[in-house]
């Protein structure tokens, strides 16, 4: 990809702004944002139009106030990288930069833009200059180092502390910066605040800056909106002024009435609670992987286990894991913790032994399913290597497009390492961009590739839109994600679809007890993540078949 164009994912090209762009779009912005001051409204900057920033912008900017008229304009602020600059003449047009199942986000962005006149996107620092509030919503990542070892990764702030830099040296002393990244406890007060101080005290201005911190819980999917606009919120700032101004803000734009702030002392504190909240997820899952593999080898269906014991509603939250816990938090943010610890907070010894351990087992768990689809294939007299298999879901979750982190990429990583031949299938994902770019996506030399060998050709996936196409002459068929289109598959017609009997792996908990028979009646091979009753199906069908 050239360095001055930015391509966005249905190909269009976008030449990146040059130096002398950026005097005209400043001098555009500031009269736009003096006709809208003069409505009354408040000016905020979101920074970072990603899949938070993007839709909180249009949340804020489509805010109203008791008397029903937009109180907010609202400003996405992006830089242009190449990678990312194509989101802001898109947002300019009225169309989100990101791709949404919630059917709220694209007309809310396009009523923003177009109706309201509440939001737009630039690519100058300077509007800093203009806000009365920021919201900084850009990535804060952390780097792992090995495969299922997260103690030796570290965070990566570049993104974040490069924001916090530009942010104190032109916003006016007065305004509010929200971060609401997820961050290593202790970086609001210990690397935020001294970046702002300095910069502000080379600025001649005294005043403290008015950092705050409150985390997003938003969930990508079908509740995209409502889990940014409808949800409870932890918020907290560095001092009174800072606090708030922070639970004004959220009252204004968030529906604080009837979810109402909880508000923390101090920075750490709710910053803490974001990495706790999600320790404790992806823990609760990891503990699962242990009893999977023991269900797996007596003879147990761990998905009836976990239905019998989640009717104590002590229990109700107890859920099966699938092939890998990803998405963009559960796998990185206990890490954030336990760097933070040692890296910002200064402490020699080591505490920590749940949290670490826990992400180590959701990065690796998707590697099982490599063996399950090796014992499969050859029960049907058949070995991996060559074999076509088809993978049934790309992204981390039901439902959604978002292929980050998922636990499928794993277990094609580790099919391709025993030499199968793959291919995919998910109707929310067009590009499987960790595979088709993994020499520079997430990042140059941060590729899950380097794990394995026998990785190259995996540049050359494409995700097969029609399933059919997909299934045809299929030697093994992996069910990797709960997606709604896979959930009422009819084993007659799949297996019709295939052409001949193929090695059916479930790695979701999806099939029925009465699916997996037929299966087997079909002369298929079966198994499957924590379903160790699969082999007495399989008896009992053969049984009745000699019978
Ligand atoms: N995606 C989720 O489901 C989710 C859920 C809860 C919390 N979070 C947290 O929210 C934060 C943001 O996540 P995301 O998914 O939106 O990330 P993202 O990578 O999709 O978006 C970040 C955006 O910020 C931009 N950016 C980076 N540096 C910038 C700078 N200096 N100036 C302007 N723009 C800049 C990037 O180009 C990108 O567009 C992260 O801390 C994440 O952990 C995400």
């Amino acid at each position: 990809m050239s360095e001055k164009i930015s391509i966005s994912p249905n190909g269009e090209k976008f030449p990146l702004p040059q130096p002398e762009d950026y005097k005209s779009e400043f001098n555009n912005l500031k009269k736009r944002i003096d006709q809208e001051r003069s409505k009354g409204r408040e000016i905020v900057v979101v920074m970072g139009l990603g899949f938070v920033g993007a839709v909180m912008a249009a949340i804020v900017a489509d805010t109203v106030d008791k008397k029903g008229k937009s109180a907010k304009f609202v400003v996405g602020m992006q830089r242009p990288s190449s990678r990312s600059f194509w989101k802001i003449p898109l947002l300019n047009r009225g169309i989100s930069p990101v791709k949404a199942e919630d059917p709220e986000v694209d007309p809310m962005i396009e009523r923003c833009v177009k109706q309201k006149k509440t939001l737009m996107a630039t690519y100058t620092y300077d509007v800093l200059k203009l806000a009365d509030v920021v919201v900084v919503d850009v990535q804060c990542d952390y780097l792992k180092e090995d495969l299922g070892n997260v103690r030796t990764g570290q965070t990566d702030m570049a993104a974040l502390e490069a924001s916090i830099g530009v942010i104190a040296e032109h916003i006016p002393p007065d305004s509010l910066v929200l971060i609401e990244t997820t961050v290593a406890p202790g970086t609001t007060e210990q690397v935020a605040y001294p970046i702002m101080k300095k910069t502000f005290k080379k600025r001649g201005i005294e005043s403290d800056p008015l950092l705050a911190h409150s985390y997003e819980r938003v969930m990508p999917g079908r509740n995209y909106v409502a889990s940014i606009r409808d949800f409870w919120r932890v918020c907290s700032g560095i001092n009174e002024e800072a606090k708030k101004r922070v639970v004004k803000f959220l009252t204004e734009v968030l529906n604080t009435e009837k979810f109402p702030l909880t508000v923390m002392d101090r920075p750490i504190e709710s910053e803490t609670a974001k990495i706790v909240e999600n320790s404790y997820r992806a823990t609760i899952l990891a503990f699962l992987d242990e009893w999977s593999l023991f269900a797996e080898r007596n003879g147990v269906d761990l998905v009836k286990v976990i239905k019998a014991i989640k009717v104590r509603p002590t229990h109700s939250n107890m859920i099966f894991p699938g092939p890998g816990i990803g998405g963009y938090c559960l796998p990185k943010d206990g890490g954030l913790g336990v760097w933070a610890y040692k890296h910002i907070l200064g402490f020699e010894d080591d505490i920590f032994r749940i949290t670490p351990i826990a992400i180590d087992i959701n990065d690796t768990r998707g590697l099982h399913v490599g063996q399950l689809t090796r014992d499969a294939l050859r029960n049907m007299g058949q070995q991996i290597a060559s074999s076509e298999v088809l993978i049934l879901g790309a992204a981390y979750r039901e439902d959604v497009g978002d292929t980050r982190y998922s636990g499928s990429e794993i277990v094609i990583r580790k099919l391709a390492e025993m030499g199968a031949e793959i291919r995919v299938h998910d109707p929310y994902v067009e590009h499987w961009w960790e595979f088709e770019q993994q020499d520079t996506y997430p990042g140059v030399g941060q590729t899950k590739a380097r794990f394995f060998r026998n990785q190259e050709k995996l540049k050359e996936i494409h995700i097969e839109q029609n399933l059919n196409k997909a299934l045809k002459d299929a030697d093994a068929v992996i069910f990797a994600v709960r997606h709604s289109a896979y959930l009422d598959l009819d084993p007659e017609k799949l297996v019709k679809k295939i052409g001949k009997p193929a090695a059916i792996i479930d790695c979701f908990g999806i099939l029925t007890d009465d699916k997996i028979k037929r299966y087997f009646q079909l002369g298929c091979e079966v198994k499957g993540l924590g379903r160790g009753h699969i082999q007495r199906l399989k008896d009992e069908v053969r049984s009745k078949l000699k019978g």
